[in-house]
């Protein structure tokens, strides 16, 4: 079965041809990013008029790439929630009027679920060989606007566990980018200026979030105020230092609270996903902690981190959680259920 997905919930517009949820035929991204770099974050009007204009290319240019023509699709997949709902209604509409056009099927997929499901796409890498992932597992999303904790007992049954209390983790990437005076998207940007520091034994340590509460949730923004704080009262700071430390908070919690509830769960396998999941410092303490504890870790390949269609597809593939075209509306809000 040959999936398209669209994935338009944010400031990337996408189009990915997968086949049996695992085979990317291919996966064409076109991101709006720099056109918000002067705001310090996503201007929702700049990028929904942006998917607009590029939602026809990005269809033509994914279908040229796969080598497929519509007759070779077997399905519409797309990402209704959560989102802006300006840039959710752009996917949402094109996905259904292909449908009508096309006479395909429509599956509507969680976007969070999205970026958990980039997991199953095969990475090419001999090495790794065919992914096999195991149920029941524990699902870290880690993206720019959701912090989440979900217990994944198969393919149709998810339970939410935990999330952040405020901030996402990646949105706290990006504000702490913001007033130490790097640019949008500051995930990147703190990963390379803490990856440049001199020496990785910087005295500077700032709190890890949550680490006394017994649930399963995280915090992010006294963190944040930590950071500005000492920005404050240093007013020669040093960024890769205080990208350093900042970046050692968040992972040090990320990895705490997703090993607590592997314990507690008794789980063998954890599926990372969102645009976080790209920094490289995270998934080598994931790696650590899961050897640690004979836990097998999964991220998906960097390309597929961030948002993209590949990743809508492969999630409709495994769910199947078809639609009437008539019925499917964006969802802004849209969450674990
Ligand atoms: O999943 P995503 O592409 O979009 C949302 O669904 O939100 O995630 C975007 C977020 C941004 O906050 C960005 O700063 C963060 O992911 N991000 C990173 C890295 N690459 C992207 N955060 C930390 N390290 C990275 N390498
Ligand atoms: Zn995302």
């Amino acid at each position: 079965m040959t999936i398209l997905g669209i994935e338009s919930t944010c400031d990337e517009t996408s189009v990915g041809i997968v086949k049996s949820g695992t085979k990317v035929l291919a996966n064409v991204v076109a991101s709006s990013s720099v056109m918000h770099k002067k705001y310090g974050g996503i201007v929702p009007e700049v990028a929904a008029r942006e998917q607009v204009r590029v939602i026809v290319p990005v269809l033509q240019e994914a279908l040229r790439v796969g080598g497929c023509t519509w007759r070779g699709i077997d399905a519409i997949a797309v990402a209704y929630g959560p989102g802006l709902i300006g840039s959710l209604l752009i996917g949402v509409e094109t996905a259904k009027a292909l449908a009508l056009a096309w006479d395909k099927p429509l599956i509507g997929v969680n976007h969070l679920v999205g970026h958990l499901y980039a997991n199953w796409i095969k990475t090419g890498d001999e090495r790794q060989g065919i992914r096999r992932i195991q149920f029941p597992a524990i699902g870290l999303v880690v993206s720019g606007g959701h912090t989440d904790l979900i217990m994944l007992k198969s393919h149709k049954e998810f339970k939410w566990l935990g999330g952040t209390l405020d901030d996402a983790a990646g949105e706290v990437f990006d504000k702490v980018a913001r007033v130490v005076g790097l640019t949008y998207p500051g995930g990147p940007e703190i990963e390379k200026a803490a990856g440049s520091l001199k020496s990785q034994r910087a005295n500077l340590k700032f709190p890890v979030p949550m680490t006394a509460s017994n649930d399963l949730n995280f915090s992010f923004s006294g963190l944040k105020t930590s950071v500005v704080n000492y920005i404050a009262s240093n007013e020669k700071f040093n960024v890769p230092t205080v990208a350093y430390a900042f970046q050692n908070s968040v992972i040090k919690s990320l990895v705490k609270k997703t090993f607590a509830a592997v314990a507690k769960y008794k789980v063998k396998s954890v599926v990372v996903g969102g645009g976080v999941a790209a920094n490289e410092k995270l998934r080598a303490e994931m790696q650590v902690a899961g050897e640690d504890r004979q836990v097998e870790i999964y991220f998906p390949q960097r390309t597929y981190s961030i948002d993209n269609g590949a990743m809508i597809a492969a999630a409709a593939y495994f769910q199947k959680s078809f639609v009437n075209f008539s019925k499917l509306q964006a969802d802004p809000s849209l969450y674990f259920v």
